[in-house]
């Protein structure tokens, strides 16, 4: 083991994402939708503390198919342990790698601080489990390009693959296979954020229901390939906006009335180049022409959302 017992914790950032372009296609297979999806890591981030103690009692804990005991403590987060993504990426590795992460008198502490909303459609959930599989690979020695960790990963959810990779990036099939690393998006964004999540699943059925025709990611790729923000002009940022897209919004629209009213609000504000819906909601963002417009809309959007955030 790289590290272990008695060791410091291992420390590391999970950042939320949201989906700059989201094209969704119909029908889906086995349950899955083929889509090309634009993703790029925010500095919202969830952080978590990974470390190997000595197994002591009175402890909350969980034990792997391996027989390795993880205590888990995610704060507030309403999941149980055996259906958090974060255990199943423990056991996951586990088995996929024929490795047990901590001995039979030890147990694996690991500490989320959530600060990425559950249910936005920002990838808390898929980003814990690729930091904790970031971890398994430091505890065990492996490298996290290693095709079973990356096969693992795409199991686990279809945005884990991205928190493996972050930036920015051309994400295909199910999500989860990448395409391309892209250049940074170069525009500020606010999160706007609602009360209340949205289930994904349901969206992907509401829209199977009503298939909204979908933007091109493969166009935005292109655009943010040839993008120089130093020569680019009001005009340019505008195009570059309104190449984002995510057809998924028609149905978290009509299961939340009040995020097309937002969105719609957003859209209508003189410093928004373009608003839209990240995944299946029910978070959503606007762009901005550059920061001094995205304060000043944060501030008039603080009236009428949940939170938000300048990213
Ligand atoms: O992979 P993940 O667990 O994040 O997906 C949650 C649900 O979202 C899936 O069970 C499926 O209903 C839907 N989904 C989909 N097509 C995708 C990704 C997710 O239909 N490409």
């Amino acid at each position: 083991m790289a590290a272990g017992l008695g060791a410091e914790p291992l420390s590391f950032s999970a950042p939320a994402k949201v989906n700059l372009c989201l094209a969704v296609r119909f029908p889906p297979q086995d349950g899955y939708h083929q889509l090309d999806s634009v993703f790029f890591e925010l500095p919202l981030a969830d952080r978590m503390a990974v470390r190997v103690i000595l197994l002591e009692g009175g402890r909350p804990a969980s034990v792997t198919s391996a027989g390795t005991v993880v205590s888990l403590d995610c704060g507030a987060l309403d999941v149980a342990v055996r259906d958090n993504l974060v255990f199943k990426a423990v056991e996951g590795f586990e088995e996929a790698l024929g490795a047990r992460l901590a001995g039979p008198d030890e147990a694996l502490l690991v500490h989320v601080e959530k600060n990425i909303p559950a249910g936005g459609g920002l990838g808390g959930g898929s980003s814990d489990a690729a930091s904790m599989l970031r971890a398994c690979c430091a505890l065990a020695g492996v490298l996290p390009d290693d095709q079973r960790v990356q096969r693992l990963a795409r199991s686990l959810g279809a945005d884990v693959a991205f928190f493996l990779q972050g930036g920015t990036a051309l994400m295909t099939g199910r999500g989860d296979v990448l395409e391309e690393a892209l250049p940074a998006f170069p525009l500020p964004l606010v999160l706007m954020g609602e009360s209340r999540g949205l289930s994904t699943p349901a969206i992907y059925r509401s829209f199977d229901e009503d298939p909204a025709p979908a933007g091109s990611a493969l166009e935005l790729a292109s655009a943010l390939r040839g993008f120089d923000p130093q020569r680019a002009s009001r005009a340019d940022k505008l195009r570059l906006a309104q190449l984002c897209s995510n057809n998924l919004e028609p149905a978290a629209f009509k299961a939340l009335p009040s995020l097309r009213k937002r969105v719609e609000r957003a859209r209508a504000d003189e410093d928004v180049l373009h608003a839209l819906v990240t995944g299946s909601g029910a978070t959503s963002f606007a762009i901005c022409e550059d920061l001094d417009a995205a304060r000043r809309f944060e501030q008039r959007a603080r009236s009428y959302c949940s939170w938000t955030r300048v990213c």
